[in-house]
């Protein structure tokens, strides 16, 4: 693998997530964290790049949830696009650009290329019957169609996919379809639309992937291609009935879009030209130039689009280069089972950042160092904790911290100077010279275990020297030596302040700071010259801490609640513990329900005139679809009274009534005994 071509500079982007839900550790490992760890060793090395992601925010889903959850597809991804977008800043994923494909600019340039394609007969037009829901009045997407798989007998498969056996269908092999839109049976209708004729793009992709690129890219991806190119392309269609996505540029076509698929990719350019506008930059050169490397960080899942769809768009566009490389990755598990959003089996990236505040390098370094490189991967919590406390700590950390606060006790600080070298000094000053070359090759081939692991040895290296060396037992007898140790040591740990950023950018900021020196250049490693001696340094402080059992036995216990939920028995994880004081500020009373009237318009609230034993007062509960207003007259109740009056529908409600729920949900009173008095304090 590398390339052989020499290149300008490098237009590296990565998948745009789409914006219907939170991201999880399965999208970190399998795209971002390779994908910026890439990108800054790249700007480590000097080289000019560019770093694009964005939110992909249309395709048929979000308008799924959006109709769910009865708000528009725009709520929905202006929801998830905000907080997509702060996890990746907080893990250090460090986009030029993180743009999102609602944005104008974007509908403008995919509209362009798709009006480009049109302008020189690219597409083929085709009319053909598809299912439509005449009370909605509207075609139906494959998703929005249920009926039963003609494999298996599943009543609920979709139309694009039966989920019980896995078998791909389309909606007309369906038996008693469905709308899931109205409930109807929908009927076929014709409809044009737009085909990308990938059959007779074959020879070219043939020449470009099969013969062109069989040595540089990683044997999945190229033997994804040769299946695809193998089984025979058909032409894909690039146009959908949908009223959620880029409008088909063309007269007569309301109600049409253009395929998510196709520009989703297309988003890359835009994101490209929003960051040029933004900054005064060309955008052209990134995209048109063919001195620029285009590289794309992709999942498995994404390799026919970004292969073989997407660059034959940019090709038949005519203006555009193609990628050189797309380094897919396969996926990652948790806990041995596949990662899934709707069974909630995932560590969600805005949980873990509020659970594990300041260990967001933690996070890359695991998952780094179980990326899903060649095959699928498995993350466990027990292998996060044995990393961090093992790797983390006891090496990388153990080794700064030693060495920084040796220097200040035996030299108050400073940098001591390097005298004498013995044998041992030697061999380390030798073998600190091949690790920029040796991590550097490694990421040049997109072997990010291996580059990890190449840096941890560096530390490693300096921790083993420290301990051989034992500068501690030797500054009464031979202080001179001791200088020379610490010098060799703090000049690995400015090393590794270089080597280990990629990977590690928010340690190495501090390790920085501790040495009191700013952002050093790859060319720099790999030498002992870096800190003159007599430089200050900072005081030492903890780069990594012990991550307990406790901590991690919640989180197994978190992911058990999930599965347990999932297989039917419902619990609700206990809630985080309190003190007494935040107990006692609760005044609960035993109080009678006199009165009960059902609140005008509502469903769910009962007006009630409780006497709590102090007053008499009324409360607005929700509780009317398991309690008639009757039933409810003369009831012992308990009651929050010193809860903040609120106006619910315009009432105002001065307390809260007790209530237990129990795993469907059904609501009941919590009763003390018949004759208890009112005003009795529960505690
Ligand atoms: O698989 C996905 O999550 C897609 N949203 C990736 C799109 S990548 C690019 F084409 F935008
Ligand atoms: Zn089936």
């Amino acid at each position: 693998m590398g390339d052989k071509k020499t290149f300008k500079r490098h237009t590296i982007t990565s998948a745009l997530p789409y914006a219907n839900g939170p991201i999880h550790i399965g999208h970190l490992a399998g795209v971002y964290v390779p994908a910026d760890i890439y990108v800054r060793y790249l700007r480590l090395k000097g080289e000019e790049v560019i770093f694009i992601g964005g939110s992909d925010e249309h395709g048929v889903p979000i308008t799924i949830k959006a109709r769910q959850l009865g708000v528009t597809p725009q709520e929905i991804v202006d929801k998830y696009h905000g907080m997509i977008k702060r996890s990746f800043q907080e893990f250090g994923i460090s986009f030029d650009v993180y743009s999102r494909t609602s944005a104008p600019i974007h509908h403008e340039t995919a509209s362009d290329f798709f009006k480009t394609l049109y302008d020189k007969g690219e597409f083929i037009e085709k009319t053909s019957e598809h299912y439509f829901d005449q009370e909605a009045r509207q075609f139906l997407a494959d998703r929005y169609i249920t009926g039963t798989c003609p494999h298996c007998g599943y009543e609920k498969a979709y139309g694009d996919q039966c989920e019980n056996c896995g078998t791909s269908l389309s909606p007309t092999e369906l038996i008693n379809p469905k709308s899931a839109l109205s409930g109807n049976i929908p009927k076929l209708k014709e409809t044009k639309h737009w085909y990308l004729p990938l059959d007779k793009y074959e020879g070219e992709l043939r020449e470009w992937i099969l013969e062109g690129h069989k040595d540089d890219w990683k044997p999945n991806v190229y033997g994804q291609c040769k299946s695809w190119i193998e089984q025979g392309l058909q032409p894909r269609a690039v146009t959908r009935d949908l009223d959620w996505g880029v409008k088909v540029p063309l007269p007569n076509t309301e109600g049409k879009v253009l395929y998510v698929w196709f520009d989703a990719p297309i988003g890359y350019i835009s994101a490209t030209r929003q960051w040029a506008e933004e900054t005064g930059e060309d955008w052209e050169k990134w995209w048109k130039d063919p001195q620029s490397r285009l590289i794309h960080f992709i999942g498995k899942d994404n390799i026919v689009f970004h292969c073989i769809i997407f660059p034959s768009i940019l090709r038949h566009e005519g203006n555009y280069i193609l990628p050189e490389n797309v380094p897919a990755f396969e996926f990652l598990n948790l806990e041995g089972d596949k990662i899934s959003t709707s069974r909630n089996w995932a560590v969600w990236l805005h949980e873990y950042l509020e659970e594990f505040p300041g260990k967001e390098d933690v996070l890359r370094y695991v998952l780094t160092s179980n990326a899903p490189e060649t095959k699928d991967n498995d993350f466990t919590w027990k292998d996060f904790q044995a990393k961090n406390n093992n790797e983390l700590l006891a090496i990388f950390g153990n080794f700064v911290n030693r060495t920084i606060i040796l220097t200040h006790k035996y030299f108050d600080g400073k940098v001591p100077g390097l005298n004498e070298l013995k044998d041992e000094d030697k061999k380390v000053i030798e073998s600190l010279k091949t690790f920029p070359d040796r991590i550097g090759g490694s990421l040049d081939k997109f072997k990010f275990r291996e580059a990890l692991a190449g840096m941890m040895n560096l530390a490693r290296l300096g921790n083993k020297y420290l301990t051989d060396t034992e500068p501690w037992k030797l500054f009464k007898s031979d202080p001179g030596r001791v200088k020379a140790i610490l010098n060799i040591s703090l000049q690995i740990c400015a090393n590794l302040s270089v080597l280990a950023s990629p990977f590690l950018p928010h340690t190495c900021a501090k390790l920085r700071k501790m040495l009191n020196i700013g952002k050093l250049q790859w060319d720099r490693a790999g030498s002992v010259e870096i800190l003159e001696s007599g430089r200050e340094i900072n005081k030492a402080q903890y780069l990594f801490e012990n991550i307990d059992d406790a901590t991690i036995e919640k989180q197994v216990q978190k992911l058990l609640n999930t599965k347990k939920s999932n297989e039917g028995v419902i619990v609700n994880p206990s809630k985080d513990n309190i003190v007494f004081d935040d107990f006692v500020k609760m005044d609960i009373r035993t109080a009678t329900i006199l009165e009960a009237e059902k609140v005008p318009k509502t469903k769910k609230l009962l007006k009630l005139k409780v006497d709590t034993g102090l007053d008499q007062r009324t409360v607005v509960s929700g509780i009317a679809e398991y309690y008639i207003p009757e039933d409810c007259i003369g009831k012992k109740v308990c009651m929050i009274v010193n809860l903040e009056a609120r106006k619910i529908r315009g009432i105002e409600s001065q307390g809260m009534i007790l209530m237990a729920e129990n795993q469907e949900g059904k609501l009941s009173f919590v009763s003390p005994e018949k004759d208890f008095p009112n005003g009795s304090e529960v505690k």
